[in-house]
Order: C-alpha cells, then sequence, then structure tokens
C-alpha cells in the first residue's frame, strides 16, 4: 500500500468480509447478543483476548480475499482451529484490533489415493473425522491426541502436534505430504502434491508446519496413510522407577521392532489426580507404585502372534526387575479404558487447578537423571509443589507439569511462582541438552523465555525467515517470535 493511500476504517473492512464470507460467518461485539468466548478465551483459561471479529471462510479463495482485505487495512489475523492448543497460540489478544480467522467451516475431506496412500483435506477437518474417513476407506491416520475430537489438522500442523503414536509414526510433520496455504500478501501457494520425493527447492511445506500460523494460514493438506494393523494389544504395567522405564522401552523397541505403537509413562500423582477426579475410570495398579506405563503393539499378523509377543515382552521385564506388574487388555473396550485414563491426565488436572505445565523433551537415556535433579530442586526452592509428571516417553518428551502445593489456589501460585520455576525447569532443560517445547509449541507462553534457550543464530534465521514472508507482521503476531 502507498504510504498516503488512508486505511481503510474498522467498520469498512467488515463490511468487506461479510461480503466475500457471508455476514453470518463474520461475528462481531456489536451483533446483538453476541457471545465470541469460545474463540477468544484458551483452553487452559489462561487467557481472555478481545477479537474485533471472527470470520469464518468456506474456500481457500475466501481465505486469500480476507488476508488481502486485512492486509489493506493493517489488521492482524491470528489463525484458529479447534481452540485446544496449549500455549495461547490461537486467540487474540485483548487489543480489540486482531481477528480471529476460525478455519472450522472449511471441513471437507477432498480426495482419498489409495495407490498412493493419501488423503487430502481441508484445515478445519476434526482429526477424529479425519481418522474415520480414512478407516472408512480402510486405512490408518494415525496421528492420535487427547484433543482429537475437537482439534484440527489445520491445527495440528500449524503446531506440529506430537501425540501418542509419535514413536512409530512421527510427529505431525511426517505424515504431511503437501499443503495449500494463503500468504501473508494473500496469494495461494498450491502445493498439495502427494509426493514422497521432491528436491526442488526450499522445503516450504516444513516451514509452514509448526509456524504456529505465523508464516502463512493452512487451506488444505494432503497427509499419508497407512495399513490398519490386523491386531492392536495394549498393556498397563506398573514401574518401580524412570531408570526402569526407559529399560523397558529399550525392551519393547528389541522385541516389538515397528510394532511398538505406544510407549506413555504416567507417575503415580497423575493417575491419583484421575483417580480422584473421575474414579468411574478405576485407575489399576497406580497406588503400589511411583510409575505406570501404558504401552501399545501394533501387529501387521494376527492377534494370537501379537498377545505371545506382548506377553514375552512383559515377561522378560518381569524378570528383569523393569515391572513389577501388568496386565494386558482383554479386548478392545478394556483396551480404550486405559487409554481414556492415560488421555484424563490433562482434564483431572485441569480440574484440580491452574498448573504450571512444560512440554519438554530431553534424551531418553539422560530423562531418568533429569527428573531425579529437577524433582529435589523443586522440592528445595518451591517446598510442597505436586508434580504431575506424564507422558510420551517413547519419544523423550515429558509433561513434567508442577502443581501448587495442596490448598495452596493456582492462581495465587502462578501468579507468585510461574517465572522462577519456568526458568528452573528451562536451565535443567538446556543443561540437559533439550528442548523447552516438544509438541505444543511456543504461543505466547513461551515467546519471552525462547531467546533464553534457542541457539541465537537459528533465531536471528526465524526473523528473517518471518520478515520475509510477513512484512507487516499480520499473522498471528507476538507468537513463538516477539514483536520487532
Ligand atoms: P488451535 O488451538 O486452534 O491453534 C493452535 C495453533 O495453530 C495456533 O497458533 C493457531 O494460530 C495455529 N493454527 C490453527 N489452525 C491453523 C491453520 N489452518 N493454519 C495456520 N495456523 C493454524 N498436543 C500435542 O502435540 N500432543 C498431545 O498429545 C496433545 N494432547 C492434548 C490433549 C488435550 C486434552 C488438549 C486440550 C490439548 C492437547 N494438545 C496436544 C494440544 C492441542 O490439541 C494441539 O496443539 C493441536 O494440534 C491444536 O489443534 P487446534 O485445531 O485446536 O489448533
Ligand atoms: C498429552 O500428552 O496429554 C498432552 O500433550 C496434553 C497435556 O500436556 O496436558
Ligand atoms: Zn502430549
Amino acid at each position: 500500500m502507498h504510504m498516503n493511500t488512508p486505511l481503510p476504517s474498522t467498520a469498512s473492512l467488515i463490511a468487506q468480509l461479510r461480503q466475500i464470507c457471508g455476514a453470518a460467518n463474520v461475528l462481531t461485539h456489536d451483533d446483538p447478543g453476541a457471545d465470541l468466548s469460545p474463540w477468544e478465551q484458551d483452553w487452559r483459561k489462561r487467557v481472555r483476548g478481545k477479537a474485533l471479529a471472527v470470520v469464518r471462510p468456506g474456500s481457500t479463495p475466501e481465505v486469500a480475499a480476507v488476508v488481502k482485505a486485512c492486509a489493506a487495512a493493517h489488521t492482524p489475523i491470528v489463525p484458529q482451529g479447534g481452540n485446544t492448543g496449549l500455549v495461547v497460540g490461537g486467540v487474540p489478544d485483548d487489543s480489540g484490533t486482531q481477528i480471529v480467522l476460525s478455519m472450522t467451516r472449511m471441513n471437507a475431506v477432498r480426495a482419498i489415493d489409495p495407490a498412493n496412500l493419501t488423503i487430502t483435506v481441508e484445515a478445519g477437518c476434526v482429526l477424529q473425522n479425519l481418522q474415520a474417513a480414512a478407516e472408512g476407506a480402510g486405512f490408518l491416520f494415525p496421528l492420535s491426541l487427547g484433543a482429537e475430537g475437537s482439534c484440527t489438522i489445520g491445527g495440528n500442523l500449524g503446531t506440529n502436534a506430537g501425540g501418542t503414536q509419535v514413536v512409530r509414526y512421527g510427529n505431525t510433520r511426517e505424515l504431511c505430504l503437501g499443503l495449500e496455504v494463503v500468504t501473508a500478501l494473500g496469494e495461494v501457494w498450491n502445493g498439495l502434491t502427494g509426493l514422497r520425493k521432491d528436491n526442488t527447492g526450499y522445503d516450504l511445506r516444513n516451514l509452514m508446519i509448526g509456524s504456529e500460523g505465523t508464516l502463512g494460514i493452512i487451506c488444505a493438506a494432503t497427509m499419508k496413510l497407512y495399513p490398519l494393523p490386523a491386531a492392536q494389544l495394549t498393556a498397563w504395567a506398573a514401574v518401580p522407577s524412570m531408570q526402569a522405564a526407559v529399560d523397558l522401552l529399550g525392551l519393547a523397541h528389541q522385541r516389538l521392532g515397528p510394532g511398538l505403537t505406544g510407549f506413555e509413562v504416567m507417575n503415580q500423582f497423575a493417575l491419583g489426580l484421575v483417580d480422584k477426579h473421575y474414579p468411574q475410570l478405576r485407575v489399576p495398579l497406580w497406588q503400589g507404585t511411583p510409575w505406570c506405563v501404558l504401552l501399545e503393539n501394533s501387529d501387521s499378523e494376527n492377534e494370537a502372534h501379537a498377545r505371545a509377543q506382548f506377553e514375552a515382552l512383559l515377561e522378560a521385564a518381569l524378570e528383569a526387575g523393569f515391572v513389577s506388574d501388568a496386565v494386558v487388555a482383554e479386548n478392545l473396550t478394556q483396551a480404550r479404558g486405559l487409554w481414556h485414563i492415560r488421555e484424563s491426565i490433562t482434564l483431572a488436572q485441569a480440574a484440580e487447578g491452574l498448573n504450571i505445565k512444560h512440554d519438554i523433551s530431553i534424551p531418553v537415556s539422560r530423562i531418568p537423571a533429569f527428573v531425579a535433579e529437577t524433582d529435589a530442586l523443586l522440592a528445595r526452592e518451591v517446598p510442597g509443589v505436586r508434580m504431575v509428571d506424564f507422558g510420551h516417553l517413547g519419544d523423550g518428551n515429558l509433561h513434567y507439569n508442577v502443581q501448587a502445593p495442596e490448598g495452596v489456589d493456582g492462581q495465587v501460585f502462578l501468579r507468585e511462582n510461574e517465572e522462577r520455576v519456568n526458568t528452573l525447569v528451562f536451565d535443567q532443560v538446556l543443561k540437559f541438552d533439550g528442548s523447552i517445547s516438544a509438541e505444543h509449541g511456543v504461543g505466547e507462553l513461551k515467546v519471552g523465555k525462547l531467546p533464553d534457550y534457542k541457539d541465537p543464530t537459528a533465531l536471528a534465521m526465524m526473523r528473517a525467515v518471518k520478515q520475509a514472508l510477513d512484512p507487516q507482521n499480520l499473522l498471528n503476531p507476538g507468537r513463538v517470535l516477539t514483536r520487532p
């Protein structure tokens, strides 16, 4: 835009957006009875923003037109999918000047190519619906996480989500072959190839994935499909220590090979919270052991083969002292029940009150020492804290969460301790060669800390990329990178 061109007024921008998307798909606080809180409040209720408008486009050309209109009006855009993100990345700030671009109307499954083992879906497709579409066509789409009933594939790509199958299938990035993206200039990049090999220059797809809505709007994606396993078995094991859990992981890799599709660890306090808030779930084996592990074995032969392999693994683990007790689910219902317990930790923790959430990765071999040392440090520095420790041990990814001491209000605890606790934990992460975000991303919650823990040259390259692709800093400003 030329320097002297007057900016369109807010009213004329809203009118333009209504023309592009249809009046019913542009919501503002001035609408009678308007309640924008579902788009303005983050899942953990850490932040309540205020949107200029919530805009819900129905197609990629509409997204492009919305971005162009916002660019002309210098109006920032916050892309949003299911709003299940855990780092305050998908809600507007409280200025009332940002629009939320909600992608949930764009939820179609565009195509399935069985021979190419791919599925092409729009960004607003809910993960569970994508899994179901794949299964309906006789395939597995392996991305799986507790929020799968409401998170979207666009959000999964935006955050490069992990979840519980990463040990076998990788993060969302590894499941993606192509993207359709609207750039910060309102141009459409048609990169929806289903190609597994393409060495024609910079990898823009992987740049977009995990960029948390700061580099482009993901409108559609071509994702990988896999054969459905012939059998899937789930076991729940009590383990005497974190070192034993790591030893069990090594044994499981050795015995199950690519059949090992899940390996989750949970400490006694995390399971105690599930037992306290959801007693009907009947958590097994948790009272007499510091840690439990949930393992999944996916087999390409049959159930008998899977069971024999699994039982042999557990026997060897019992003999070696890596496991003190174990149960193998007898059927799918029992298996789902065990997974449901694991997936309920986040909700149980939220029910207990606000907590300081950490989503860290450490080389698996160093996790036992990290936990022992950091637990001791925290106990000394912030007496009485309760550690809710669980996560994807198979990926070296722990949710190393710090809950207020018994009886202390979560808000007060966070106000007084969050900064100190974060510094203490992140310094330990650095010491153990880890990352301060394994899967949830940086968002707003960690943006201030990133410069202290990210390689300065990497950070400078990130800033250069942002400047080149979004010179007006319109897309999700202040997330991932602090404002220039
Ligand atoms: P949103 O929350 O709406 O947005 C997340 C980020 O992506 C924002 O920065 C947003 O701007 C950006 N974004 C959204 N859509 C687009 C788009 N179309 N184009 C560009 N950018 C976009 N995460 C894990 O990784 N592993 C887990 O195991 C896991 N378990 C969870 C369990 C629970 C109970 C909950 C509540 C959350 C969990 N999460 C987990 C976090 C969250 O579900 C994921 O980050 C998920 O990928 C977010 O998807 P969403 O559609 O809700 O995105
Ligand atoms: C999980 O693994 O359950 C999620 O990442 C959510 C959380 O950290 O609470
Ligand atoms: Zn997780």
